[in-house]
């Protein structure tokens, strides 16, 4: 059986795939590869293990509807109709869990470098403003008993509010579509309002999934309910907040700063008004960029390429009903 892996991705997944004896291809150009050249590609194989954004959409569905399933090496998948995949009865799935600690690693140090505005402090030393000791100059804010927002209490946001629990002795509060029990239970996280969240956080933290009903759910509306003292970080996806409204809010100093390991649209451009203010730290989308999650990532994608290959399941599909509807 042939299996496309979209991009070169760790020796880790590759090792188990090669010795399952699949046949694989692996593209290695650095951009995305043009969705007529996926199709065409798909077409000569049974499985495509996806990586980064390739739109996999109802045109490219319908035009590959042989695949026996789409494997991915992220735990986003808002760049698949999953809607459609599960109509054509074509399994999706993902990687979550192994990249939690990691990326929740990422959204704790932008939220302590945005609260010390760090990033532009490394910057004036370049620009040789470190000279003369101004006790009122460079203040930062402490985080320590401070409430954390987090909007969307998953895998990663729980791990960020262990850290700010356990580091700053941090209150948490959290908006989801569903009650989170155990953490509820764990941390004494409250549920709140969407509205209650952003008045009450002085760090929101963005950990939901981009859908039609999040899209720009952090928008000029939200940013003036939030206190002008909150910092504000994003390292689920950019498509989350409004850009332009974020830039605004900042530049009126309606919130304090942001966080951002996401961006809309990404890349980010070299020369973004954002790049250029104290308040604002951003990362080029590195969330899950560790030697050890990449591995782990690149073997649950491959563990779940194996499931296929043996007619199974997959661990971590997305729209299990493809398993009871008929083909
Ligand atoms: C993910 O896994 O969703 C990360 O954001 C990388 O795309």
């Amino acid at each position: 059986m042939k299996v496309f892996i979209s991009r070169i991705i760790p020796q880790e997944g590759i090792a188990i795939l090669q010795n399952a004896g699949l046949e694989l291809t692996q593209y290695s150009g650095k951009t995305n590869i043009p969705q007529d050249e996926l199709i065409n590609i798909c077409k000569q194989h049974d499985m495509l293990l996806s990586v980064g954004s390739n739109k996999i959409d109802s045109r490219f569905l319908h035009a590959c509807k042989h695949l026996k399933g789409i494997a991915l090496m992220s735990a986003g998948y808002d760049n698949v109709d999953i809607t459609t995949a599960t109509s054509l009865g074509i399994p999706v799935s993902n990687t979550p869990n192994v990249l939690s600690k990691a990326t929740s690693d990422v959204a704790f140090l932008l939220m302590l470098a945005v609260s010390r505005n760090a990033f532009y402090m490394y910057e004036t030393i370049n620009k040789k403003e470190w000279g003369f000791f101004d006790p009122t100059a460079n203040l930062g804010i402490e985080l320590y008993n401070k409430t954390l927002g987090v909007f969307g209490l998953g895998n990663i946001g729980t791990e960020l509010a262990i850290k700010c629990k356990a580091a700053y002795n941090m209150t948490v509060i959290y908006h989801n579509r569903n009650r989170n029990e155990s953490a509820e239970k764990m941390l004494g996280a409250r549920y709140v309002s969407f509205d209650e969240l952003l008045a009450q956080s002085d760090v929101l933290s963005v950990h939901a999934n981009l859908s039609d009903e999040t899209r720009e759910i952090f928008n000029k509306a939200a940013f003036l309910k939030m206190k002008d003292s909150a910092v504000f970080i994003n390292t689920a996806r950019g498509g989350l907040h409004n850009e332009q409204d974020l830039t605004e809010a900042l530049a009126l100093k309606k919130i304090w700063g942001a966080g951002l390991d996401v961006t809309n649209p990404e890349p980010m451009q070299p020369g973004n008004p954002l790049l250029n203010m104290c308040n604002v730290c951003v990362l080029p989308h590195i969330g899950s960029a560790t030697v050890e999650t990449r591995a782990n990532m690149a073997i649950t994608a491959a563990n779940n390429i194996i499931a296929l290959m043996h007619g199974k399941a997959m661990p971590q599909v997305i729209n299990k009903q493809v398993y009871v509807i008929d083909k």
